[in-house]
């Protein structure tokens, strides 16, 4: 024989070359794969979810002192957890089921800055997940009944700043995954294709005057107001975008002074924005110009646009003042044309506190002033900014 070997007997060939593989001292068998399955199935139902929502409106507003200047409201509030957060709740949990961090049984873990926690709750729902906020104690009675409604708990803590600590160490304890907006807001979000910004400038085409002016945007995570900026580098617009911030906030003067460590010791008063550190999806880059604003300006301002056309929430009033603010200098420089912003929420969540005058009374508001300088300036398109208070910065 050339090679030397003895030939095998009958059957025996047969059965070395066909000893299975999986016995375990040659190839251990694969593992049970039904992780995979869920995840795919978790995949599905959110893309389904995204498949059955429609987007939201782009409503035109006439002010009869605003000749030239049109307005445009971009109304988050119709998606079906009431805010534009309902965009990065889906962005969120699609992120970590794509990187492989959310599996079936994880429990979600989130620091509130306002309406993202109902929306994460209602996509926990979904997947059927547990899921934690932690938010601050002053966060409205409608947003805590919302996320419960969803079957999600609520954690407490006092101060803003410490919701952070507090989401990583119940998502430790449980074996979590803390979706942490603050950070991952600005990555999660396609700028290019399927966002807010994109669906606006689709919206516009068919308008006089097709591209904005400026964008105005105020700030809580930063994400909604980097996916604009870059949007608009993305698709080469001349559109500006102005970010609004609020009191005790420092976004404001991050921005000046280029200063991404300075941190402040107060909450913000205007539910959803306003933040005591500079999150990490603030993009400051891409933001044109930013102004500050005083609360009770922006409370006023969302008083104003409630009655004119549906109840908005509290940031959307700091929008909707940055805008007429805008509005003002073009007007004073003789310039014309669109300018957009965004209804963030309802003002059904905050029927007992900013649309409630004995709130807004203990609570040391005294809107009428800006609320008079408001309704005159969009009669007549003159603006007197009332004088004291806290002031104007931009
Ligand atoms: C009601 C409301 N408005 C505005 C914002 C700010 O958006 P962003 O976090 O994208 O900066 C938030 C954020 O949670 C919000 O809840």
């Amino acid at each position: 024989m050339a090679h030397g070997l003895a030939p095998l007997a009958e059957g025996e060939a047969a059965s070395a070359m066909f000893r299975p593989l999986a016995s375990p001292d040659i190839l251990p068998p694969l593992p049970d794969l039904g992780g995979c399955d869920w995840v795919r199935h978790a995949i599905a139902l959110v893309e389904g979810e995204t498949q059955r929502t429609a987007d939201t409106h782009l409503i035109k507003m006439i002010f009869p002192g605003l000749a030239g200047i049109s307005v445009y409201f971009k109304n988050e509030s119709t998606h079906p957890t009431g805010s534009l957060k309902h965009r990065l709740a889906r962005s969120l949990v699609l992120y970590g089921l794509y990187n492989g961090l959310i599996r079936e049984n994880t429990t979600l873990v989130e620091a509130s800055s306002g309406s993202t926690v109902v929306s994460e709750a209602y996509f926990a729902r979904l997947l059927n997940l547990p899921f934690i906020a932690v938010m601050t104690s002053s966060t409205s009675r409608q947003k805590v009944e919302a996320i419960e409604g969803f079957g999600g708990k609520c954690h407490f803590v006092e101060g803003a700043c410490e919701v952070y600590g507090a989401a990583r160490r119940i998502a430790a304890e449980t074996n979590g995954h803390y979706l942490d907006q603050f950070t991952f807001a600005e990555r999660t979000t396609d700028w290019r294709h399927g966002n807010a910004a994109e669906s606006i400038f689709a919206q516009m085409q068919c308008e006089p005057e097709p591209v904005p002016e400026w964008v105005v945007m105020s700030v809580g995570t930063g994400g909604t107001s980097a996916t604009i900026g870059r949007h608009i580098r993305y698709c080469n617009y001349t559109t500006r975008l102005c970010v609004a911030d609020v009191e005790n906030s420092v976004f404001f003067d991050a921005y000046k002074f280029g200063d991404r460590t300075i941190v402040g010791t107060g909450n913000s008063r205007i539910e959803g924005i306003g933040r005591p550190r500079v999150e990490p999806s603030f993009v400051s880059e891409v933001i044109d110009h930013m102004v500050s604003l005083p609360d009770v300006a922006s409370i006023a301002a969302m008083t104003v646009l409630s009655k004119r056309l549906f109840l908005v929430g509290g940031s959307t009033g700091t929008n909707f003042m940055a805008l007429c603010w805008i509005a003002a200098q073009m007007k004073e420089a003789g310039r014309e044309g669109p300018l957009v912003t965004l209804i963030c929420d309802s003002g059904a969540r905050y029927v007992d506190t900013y649309h409630d005058a004995a709130w807004l009374k203990v609570n040391g508001f005294e809107i009428a002033p800006y609320v008079d300088a408001l309704e005159t300036f969009l009669d007549t398109g003159k603006f007197a900014a009332p004088l004291g208070g806290p002031g104007f910065r931009s």
